[in-house]
């Protein structure tokens, strides 16, 4: 049923399944969590959090999501046929507001060249998978892939039988990005005025960033009476992006006079989750990303800076602290004591325990001592590490020493030396490599002692502050054995931070070899398969 209220909007979250399923962003079951933590505190009311047939990793981080995380809705994307409905089911049967999100494409281009199916064989799969997702829980929604380019009248037509089947979300997805705002406010005017029922259920939104039109799309339909909204953190998503979350609920908020809708984030948060998705997946927003770019809220012109100095609103539409930026942004020095890190880290919206605190700080103090000014983001970066800490805990290689050598017309070469959980205290094993550039040599003297040979197929540095001695956070991706892993460090030196996240990666690729070795075998077909 939609919401009693008409003006609240549900914000469904797909940055787990939409999001995560793009290139340069993927999460392991540790991070999915703590990213799901971070979206119900952030207040959506769905998170998509996986397509459980995909992969067993898929299935097993959305049913511990299932598990974990109660209030929001949880939902499981499924295509249109038994085999992935009954894995979604179970995938979130733990969760106490459990949603089935099964989708079939309807437009002509995909009828033709992807599923060789005619208009009837589109409606009897509809029919049947809506009702065999029915079968499982009472919270199904249906997407119609690439309604955006289906002939009305026939996507008028599936939309009514799906919501004949018992579908209650009706999803209308620009898959492709190809959209306009009054072309895609038409069709959902189109379907409210014509589909039989439609008012019994929740008209949503799904919408592609390809011409930069996501959010517009998405207000244009939210405006013609569309209350779910799809959407992702930092709009990540599929090719250039989903529509983004941050964005369009701030057009929403600001612009309250024009849509009159209201949704549940907490919208101080936006911009901690953004950054918390940023660490997680060393996925960088451009500085000038609207709401939670590192630009958005400075003025530079002295013309600007004059008129903020005697009123605010002459340049500014929202206030900082309104997306969770602070004001001032140097915030603590080494002087400073435990109950000034205590509330930066509350103001910031984590919750540490007595122990985390007292780990952040004494790291806090260590950067303090090495490090002029400590920024909110180095303090940001310690209470990830600190949050990141406790699967480090259990890896089998810690690094304890390392040289490399660098310089014009001169041979690189790095030397490593690495603890072994399992070897008596006081021995290290060391190996050295030559390489193009002391990364790749260090990369090199780790697979040695390590045994793991990966390939890298994404390395990036950054600084998470603009200083000098900014600390500097290392991210990289390998793929191994067919699956991709990613990790990260931060140290203030550059070249520890990079062989700290490589090894991180080579740790979480043998944490992944001893779950295979127990795991008992699990198939998962990967061919559609007609529904029963
Ligand atoms: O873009 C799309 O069509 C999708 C569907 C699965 C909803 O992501
Ligand atoms: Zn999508």
């Amino acid at each position: 049923m939609p919401p009693t209220d008409p003006t609240r909007v549900i914000v469904f979250d797909t940055t787990l399944r939409d999001g995560e399923q793009s290139p340069g962003c993927s999460m392991n079951l540790q991070e999915k969590l703590e990213m799901a933590h971070q979206l119900k505190n952030l207040g959506v009311d769905v998170i998509e959090a996986g397509f459980p047939i995909a992969s067993p990793g898929d299935f097993e981080s959305v049913r511990e999501i299932a598990r974990q995380i109660h209030g929001p809705v949880i939902a499981g994307l499924a295509r249109c046929n038994a085999a992935d409905i009954d894995r979604a089911a179970e995938a979130v049967k733990p969760s106490p507001n459990p949603r089935i999100h099964v989708f079939l494409a309807t437009s002509a281009i995909h009828r033709e060249f992807k599923l060789k199916m005619g208009r009837e064989e589109i409606i009897k799969r509809t029919v049947e998978g809506v009702k065999r997702a029915r079968d499982h829980v009472a919270d199904v929604e249906f997407s119609p892939e690439d309604a955006s380019r289906t002939e009305l009248d026939f996507l008028a037509e599936v939309v009514e039988r799906a919501v004949e089947a018992g579908a209650t979300t009706l999803n209308i997805p620009d898959t492709v990005g190809y959209a306009v705002p009054e072309h895609y406010a038409e069709i959902i005017r189109h379907l409210k005025k014509t589909v039989r029922g439609i008012d019994k259920c929740v008209l949503s939104v799904h919408c592609h960033n390809d011409l930069g039109l996501a959010v517009a799309n998405s207000l244009a339909a939210l405006k013609e009476g569309a209350r779910q909204v799809e959407c992702t953190i930092n709009g990540i998503g599929e090719r250039a992006g989903n529509t983004a979350l941050e964005e369009v609920v701030m057009a929403m908020r600001t612009r309250n006079d024009h849509y009159g809708l209201t949704t549940g984030i907490n919208t101080q948060l936006l911009c901690p989750t953004s950054r918390k998705l940023t660490a997680l997946t060393g996925m960088q927003v451009q500085r000038n990303k609207a709401i939670v770019g590192r630009n958005a809220f400075a003025h530079e012109a002295g013309i600007h800076q004059d008129g903020m100095l005697k009123n605010a609103n002459t340049y500014e539409i929202m206030r900082p602290d309104d997306v969770g930026i602070q004001k001032t942004e140097l915030v603590l020095g080494k002087h400073s004591g435990r109950a000034a890190l205590r509330d930066r880290v509350a103001s910031m919206g984590y919750t540490l325990t007595d122990e985390q605190l007292n780990r952040v700080f004494d790291a806090f103090k260590k950067l303090a001592d090495a490090k002029k000014e400590v920024f909110d983001a180095d303090i940001e970066t310690l209470i990830e590490g600190e949050l990141h800490a406790a699967e480090g805990n259990r890896y089998v290689w810690t690094l304890a020493g390392f040289t490399s050598t660098a310089g014009t017309g001169s041979q690189t070469s790095a030397a490593v030396s690495l603890k072994h959980r399992d070897d008596p205290p006081g021995r290290v094993r060391r190996d050295a490599a030559p390489g193009n550039g002391p990364i790749d040599a260090l990369f090199k003297a780790i697979s040695r002692v390590t045994g793991v040979e990966a390939k890298v197929v994404d390395y990036r540095v950054r600084a998470v502050t603009q200083d000098i001695d900014a600390l500097g956070e290392a991210h990289v991706e390998i793929e191994h054995g067919g699956r991709r892993t990613s990790g990260r460090a931060t140290s203030l030196d550059v070249i520890e931070a990079s062989a700290l996240a490589y090894l991180e990666v080579i740790n979480r690729v043998l944490q992944q070899r001893q779950r295979d070795r127990l795991k008992p075998t699990d198939h998962v077909p990967t061919n559609v398969v007609p529904v029963a």
